[in-house]
């Protein structure tokens, strides 16, 4: 048998964990990837509800492969992820085509519901309780969100050296314009032993650098017979793992930032000076709307903490812009906040209300588009300005680089060269090409270089500068 699957995946880094951990799922049940949705029997959407848009494009993807449904009748189309369990049975409306609908919290049931409908040919709906309105114990809505634990397979992974972990599930904050707490369920940590042994099994593959995820991820806290447990802790642990070289973690709540935990991040050599800390506004009058547990002062005041403690650190933040009644006021003060904050760099969204989520219940999305459009833009000019005066400080410098790989720019200009070879022929050429990686505070370094120094770090004098990007060159 040869039945060959493609999955999409659409979302942050919590989706291409998933996404990784189905490919393993299915590779182990004699699956085989396939290069492009037409050849699959088997097509995967893993998807994500954050914001309006996303979900248009799956529903618009979706509407298009009537005509692979025609020449695969016995074929599996499964939507997954946020989507799934944010719309359920609304999928099967929309969307016809669509045999499984599989919400985060049921994704240790995929390859057996690919089983059953791959035979029966009826097509399934696997999700978990409405946290909101199941009327069950927490106890129970809890029970039915199952963890989704593969053992990680190198095949499955787009990096050799490089992989998330997830150390948290779901979220308990219910910020109020956020439908994660809803579709990925209850916040619960992984055991300290878990991860360990994790990421002992990743180093073993040849992994070098670790990406450990959680929604409120600082917050990941342990309690067994033998004590509580902090990050901090974890840290420390991981950072004992020998051949780790990099150990990052996303995304870090603003309440919860010990001291204890900047120190650690500046002690511990493994751990990278790099953070992503969302603020989401610069405005207490509009925290307190999204139910953001901190004041912009208290931010401003963990942004002090970091840059005091950690020499060196980069910080990363996200921002809404046209919250429901955001006035120009308001507006200005994230603006004001942008400025403070000197971030690395900044993700700006705009706001999307989410059906099921506090604020679309209760306030008015009274910000035109228009004026969304360009709050968005002029805070994207204004941090583009800061992110290109931060590097600026990188000219002349030497840096040390973790390889990644052929940058994506080479490797669409070799595979067209060579028609269209596969990445293993690409990475075999020893001539020099243009390489990438990133420095210790996560900035993208661009140099010329041989494919065969994926995996290893090395110093680059950096001799020029973009708002995004260093380039440089090797240092011998
Ligand atoms: N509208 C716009 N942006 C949102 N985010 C989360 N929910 C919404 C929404 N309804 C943003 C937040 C979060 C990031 C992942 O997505 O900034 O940090
Ligand atoms: Fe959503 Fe807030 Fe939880 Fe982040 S902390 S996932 S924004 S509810």
């Amino acid at each position: 048998m040869n039945v060959k699957f493609y999955i999409k995946t659409v979302g942050c880094q919590m989706n291409v964990l998933d996404s990784e951990l189905a490919t393993a799922d299915l590779l182990q049940n004699d699956c085989t990837p396939a290069e492009t949705m037409d050849e699959a029997d088997i097509i995967l959407f893993n998807t994500c509800s954050v914001r309006e848009h996303a979900e248009e494009k799956v529903y618009s993807a979706l509407g298009r492969l009537r005509s692979w449904k025609a020449k695969h009748p016995q074929g599996v189309l499964g939507v997954m992820g946020c989507m799934a369990q944010k719309d359920g049975k609304l999928i099967f409306r929309r969307a016809p085509e669509v045999n499984l609908v599989l919400g985060p919290g049921r994704l240790n049931e995929l390859s057996d519901a690919i089983a059953r409908i791959a035979k029966s040919g009826t097509p399934e709906l696997l999700l978990s309780s409405n946290r909101l309105h199941s009327g069950q114990t927490a106890a129970e809505v809890r029970a039915s969100f199952h963890q989704y634990d593969r053992p990680r397979l190198l095949q499955a992974r787009d990096s050799r050296y490089q992989a998330m972990v997830r150390i948290m599930f779901g979220c308990n904050k219910f910020c109020t314009y956020c439908i994660v707490p809803s579709v990925r369920g209850p916040e619960q940590s992984r055991p300290m032993k878990e991860i360990v042994q994790e990421v002992k099994s990743l180093v073993e593959q040849g992994c070098r650098e670790v990406m450990l995820l959680g929604q409120t991820v600082n917050n990941w806290h342990v309690q067994d017979e033998s004590g509580d447990y902090y990050m901090a802790d974890l840290l420390e642990r991981l950072n004992d793992i020998n051949d780790l070289w990099r150990i990052r973690f996303v995304s870090s709540y603003p309440t919860g930032m010990t001291n204890r935990l900047l120190e650690a991040v500046r002690d511990l050599e493994r751990v990278m000076p790099y953070l992503h800390v969302p603020a989401q506004h610069g405005a207490n009058s509009v925290l307190k709307r999204m139910k953001r547990m901190y004041t912009v002062e208290e931010y401003r005041d963990l942004l002090d903490r970091i840059y005091a403690i950690i020499p060196g650190a980069a910080v990363t933040s996200d921002f809404i812009v046209g919250f429901c009644g955001e006035t120009e006021e308001e507006y200005l003060k994230t603006v004001e906040l942008v400025r403070y904050g000197q971030f690395k760099n900044s993700f700006i969204f705009k706001y999307s209300p989410r059906p099921g989520t506090k604020s679309a219940e209760l306030y008015e999305d009274d910000v035109p588009e228009e004026e969304k459009k360009r709050r968005n833009n002029d805070l994207l000019a204004i941090q583009t300005e800061i992110s290109q005066k931060l590097n600026n400080a990188f000219l002349n410098q030497t840096v040390s680089v973790l390889v990644e790989g052929p940058s994506l720019l080479t490797q669409k200009e070799q595979m067209r060269d060579a028609g269209v070879s596969p990445l293993p022929v690409v990475s075999n050429l020893e001539t020099a090409i243009q390489m990438t990686g990133r420095t210790p505070c996560d900035r993208i370094v661009v140099f010329n270089g041989k494919p065969s120094l994926a995996g290893t770090i090395q110093q680059v004098q950096i001799k020029e500068i973009a708002p995004f990007t260093l380039a440089g060159e090797l240092v011998r």
